[in-house]
């Protein structure tokens, strides 16, 4: 059973695609030297966010996902992350821009790109949608960040709440209404 709650919006779709916009121009500028991209989607939050971002990106570009589970660990303070779906391409020599929804702890995203950096990219950048700094116990930060937000219950975008609300088209902050 799930406690009730409401979501109030907290960043508009109009406020996000203008966001997307400006940083994949920023992205098009790094990356304006080469035609060997690949746009690496961590499933599943970040399936909105790609897909607004690669169709702004003026750039030839190869789309990859890759899935990533985090868990807490009861027993001890750092996490674990698993990775449930690999890339299904090479990115050995490769320009590789990975794509997040939302950095928290940073476990996830710090994960990945030690993971990803093994394989010897030419070069690799992080871009997060969301970054919730107040939060990080892994030592990381995306090269480029949407939206900073405070320590809020977030949903929608591609972000989800027990797997709803990732078709919402802004961003919400779950209210809880039990309480
Ligand atoms: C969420 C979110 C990020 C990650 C951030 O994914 O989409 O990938 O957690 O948390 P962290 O910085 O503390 O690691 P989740 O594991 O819920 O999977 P999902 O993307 O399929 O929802
Ligand atoms: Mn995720
Ligand atoms: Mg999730």
């Amino acid at each position: 059973t799930q406690r009730p709650y409401v979501i109030d919006e907290m960043i508009s779709a109009k406020t996000i695609a203008a966001r997307v916009e400006d940083l994949s121009r920023e992205i098009a500028a790094e990356f304006s030297d080469t035609d060997q991209l690949v746009v690496v989607g961590l499933l599943r939050g970040s399936f909105v966010f790609i897909a607004d971002l690669v169709r702004e990106l003026d750039l030839p570009v190869e789309v990859d996902f890759l899935e990533a589970s985090s868990y807490g660990n009861a027993m001890q303070s750092s996490r674990e992350v698993k990775i449930l779906k690999d890339l299904r391409g090479a990115i050995e020599g490769r320009d590789v821009l990975v794509v997040e929804d939302i950095v928290d702890t940073g476990h996830t995203l710090f994960h990945v790109i030690g993971m990803l950096k093994a394989r010897k990219p030419r070069r690799l950048r992080t871009i997060a949608l969301l970054d919730k700094p107040t939060r990080r116990e892994a030592q990381v930060k995306a090269d480029w960040t949407g939206f900073e937000i405070p320590d809020e219950f977030v949903v929608g975008y591609g972000i989800d709440y027990a797997q709803r609300n990732r078709n919402l088209p802004f961003i919400g902050k779950v209210r809880f209404t039990d309480v």
